[in-house]
């Protein structure tokens, strides 16, 4: 007898019902409104990537965890991790012929063989907001400004999420201060980003495997403390756009932002909720170096991602499980076959009117197609029956409040 296979999706890979689907359009609609409300174009790419475009430098997380295998002639081929470097490649390719700044704006599919804990998947959508070529901190306030917006179009406020923020150029002069040589601060941000995530006598055995001495080690940790960006004009610049634009309230500083990934080289956020029950929901920063390192001409850039994980367990959690379903379209039922092309006519004529219609694709007792017409959420539900076809009415039924209208059938 065959063997009875499971086929489950792969670990940290997920299916998306119909159900999920609501949920997922919600946060998508969202992603795109803001886009567009800010004045992004939207680009796309192939979710598979030269894997040398992807790979970094050993010590980064990403880098590691890059899906990666060879085609049947040998190309070394990755799926992306994220859409930064191809964005950066697709920049690089048309730079003479592109007017800057470019703010584009994409929703891409991304993997990462992650370790799988609560909000962090092996393959996610993350929205992508980037604006290249220019050297404003109007750009860190636009980029930011506009995924704060989305968060709100999902129904979140201030008290649920805060963007925090600090600069890594503004680390490094504290560390410079301190006598820590620059050559070591890549070393320094990236064993400090894992501040929280493992105990400091690790992060300060990665400090002295990076090369410092005891005396960094313990200014390193001494930085750490500092409160206020005062000094850091660039930090003050974007406070006070985030005032005039009106979500200050979201924004706080603080240092221990970091990121994980190493190309970022000014202003640095990520956003978390209040409670502090859920991981990143979306982070971001400067990165003025990237298109060089791939043979592009120098070029500035500020940009964030925002995956479609974390959100949708914080939107559940806060709004509730069935806040992305709202009742919408009418259903349409018929009692027996000789009624069908009257409901076939009507859903037509409805449809023409751009109405979203569910037929019923068989006669059913009126008692089921109710029941039916509820359990998908329409908003509204017609049931032809022989009487209405010979009279040339019908009602249809308002599903919230069962107040019933007549309309005539064609
Ligand atoms: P990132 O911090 O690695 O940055 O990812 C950005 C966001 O993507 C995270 O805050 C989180 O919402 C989501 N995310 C990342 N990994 C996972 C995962 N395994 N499962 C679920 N969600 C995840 C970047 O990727 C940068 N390329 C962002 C960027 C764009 N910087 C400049 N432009």
């Amino acid at each position: 007898m065959a063997e009875k296979i499971s086929f489950e999706a792969p670990r940290g890979m997920r299916d998306f019902y119909p159900e999920d689907m609501v949920w997922r359009n919600k946060v998508f609609d969202a992603f795109r409104a803001s886009g567009e409300a800010f004045g992004f174009m939207p680009y796309d790419a192939c979710v598979v990537e030269s894997y040398e475009l992807l790979a970094r430098k050993a010590g980064e997380e990403v880098g590691e965890q890059i899906y990666h295998f060879f085609d049947k002639s040998e190309r070394h081929i990755a799926l992306r991790a994220e859409m930064t470097p191809t964005l950066a490649r697709m920049v690089a390719q048309r730079q003479k012929e592109l007017r800057f700044p470019l703010k584009w704006t994409t929703i891409a599919q991304c993997f990462r063989y992650e370790r799988m804990t609560k909000g962090r998947k092996r393959e996610h959508y993350q929205w992508n907001l980037d604006i290249i070529g220019e050297d404003s901190v109007l750009a860190e306030a636009e980029v930011i400004g506009a995924a704060v917006d989305a968060l709100k179009r999902m129904g979140l406020t201030s008290a649920d999420f805060k963007v925090r923020v600090s600069s890594r150029k503004f680390l490094g002069e504290l560390l410079a201060k301190s006598g820590i040589p620059a050559e070591k601060h890549a070393q320094v941000f990236l064993a400090l980003d894992k501040r929280g995530k493992m105990p400091d006598s690790e992060i300060a055995a990665m400090l002295r495997d990076g090369g410092l001495g005891e005396a960094d080690v313990a200014a390193t940790f001494a930085i750490m403390d500092t409160k206020s960006y005062a000094g850091c004009a660039e930090l003050e610049e974007l406070f006070a756009l985030a005032a005039t634009a009106g979500f200050a309230d979201c924004l706080q500083f603080d240092i221990s932002v970091i990121r994980g990934l190493s190309y970022y080289t000014g202003i640095v956020f990520e956003c978390f909720d209040t409670a502090g029950e859920f991981r990143a929901i979306f982070g971001g920063g400067r990165y003025d170096n990237l298109l060089t390192t791939i043979g592009g001409e120098p070029t500035s850039a500020v940009g964030l991602g925002f995956g479609d994980v974390v959100v949708t367990e914080l939107l559940k959690s806060r709004l509730g499980e069935s806040a992305a379903s709202g009742k919408k379209g009418v259903s349409v039922g018929f009692m027996t076959d000789a009624e069908r092309d009257a409901a076939l006519r009507l859903a037509t004529s409805l449809r023409s009117e751009g109405e979203q219609v569910d037929l019923a694709l068989k006669p059913s007792k009126p008692k089921k197609f109710f029941s039916n017409a509820d359990q998908r959420g329409s908003a509204k539900a017609v049931y032809i029956g022989p009487d209405d076809v010979s009279s040339g009415k019908a009602r249809m039924k308002d599903m919230t409040t069962r107040e019933e209208k007549e309309l005539s059938l064609v």
